[in-house]
């Protein structure tokens, strides 16, 4: 009787039965500090129901509500979502871009109120200065409007792409340099690079999820994912809910990191 409800105080509030489930068998002692996700899949979702890519944008958004919840319900330090990067830009039709904004801008007046709710601040990554302005105003209202908040940092990669990001931090290196005594005295190290990329204000991840099947990273944080456990789920990114974050955690704690040393086993032989 008393582990019982010593298990049941112990649970976050609001996860349903199936997330319980999962949730209690993880080791909340080990909980990833950021997960970044690639959300992939919506236009194969959309196909496989004969209908146009954009339903599968549209489906996508409840996907992102379920995840945030969930990640901030069991306390994630930091989420980041790819939401859209600079290559979408380029390589999709123009009406589906015009899609994707005006969803990205009824998501966030929509879900500002819930992000509050959560304790859930909002942050950017990404080019946003090259955003359409009204995406762009929007974007700074959300930010502004949850600023305040002291949990989750739930981070939109939007027009984002991973070497842009070096290339802006190496510029904004240089030109400080440039502007504070010279290059003569510019030295480059890792912290350094840290500092000036798109992400100074998080962790590194320590999972990349990617729905849909692929194997690949598509440009998104590479410097950052160095040591990140990867999890690809064939699921497409429509079906993902926050039961299934919850899953790639399990999975993640059974993975042992090793950043470049000995495993366990190999340690003591
Ligand atoms: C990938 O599916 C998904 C995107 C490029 C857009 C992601 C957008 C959302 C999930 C909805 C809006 C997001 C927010 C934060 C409100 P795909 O179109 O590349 O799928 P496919 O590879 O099957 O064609």
């Amino acid at each position: 009787m008393d582990s019982e409800v010593a298990l049941h105080t112990s649970l976050p509030a609001g996860l349903d039965r199936k997330e319980s489930e999962i949730y209690s068998q993880l080791d909340t002692g080990r909980l990833p500090r950021h997960i970044a996700i690639i959300m992939d899949g919506n236009g194969r979702w959309a196909r496989q129901r004969h209908l146009p890519r954009i339903a599968g944008h549209r489906a996508g958004v409840e996907s992102v509500r379920s995840t945030v919840e969930t990640a901030a319900r069991i306390h994630l330090p930091a989420l980041t979502l790819y939401a859209f990067s600079s290559e979408n830009w380029k390589k999709r039709p123009a009406t589906e871009v015009d899609f994707l904004m005006r969803l990205l801008r009824r998501y966030l007046k929509a879900e500002v109120p819930t992000l509050n709710k959560n304790n859930i601040r909002l942050e950017y990554i990404g080019r946003r200065h090259e955003l359409p302005e009204a995406v762009q105003e929007r974007m700074a209202w959300a930010q502004e409007a949850t600023a305040k908040n002291s949990g989750m940092v739930l981070t939109l990669a939007l027009n984002y792409g991973a070497r842009m990001e070096l290339v802006d931090a190496f510029t904004a290196i240089v030109n400080a340099a440039a502007n504070n005594g010279g290059l003569n005295h510019l030295k480059i190290d890792e912290e350094l690079i840290d500092q000036h990329l798109y992400t100074r204000h998080l962790p590194d991840p320590d999972l990349v999820v990617r729905t849909s099947g692929e194997m690949r990273l598509s440009n998104f944080l590479l410097w950052q994912v160095a040591y990140a456990e990867i999890y690809v789920t064939p699921t497409h990114w429509p079906d993902f809910r926050g039961r299934h974050l919850l899953e790639a955690i399990a999975e993640y704690q059974t993975r042992e990191r090793r950043y470049g040393g000995l495993g366990e086993a190999q340690a003591h032989t």
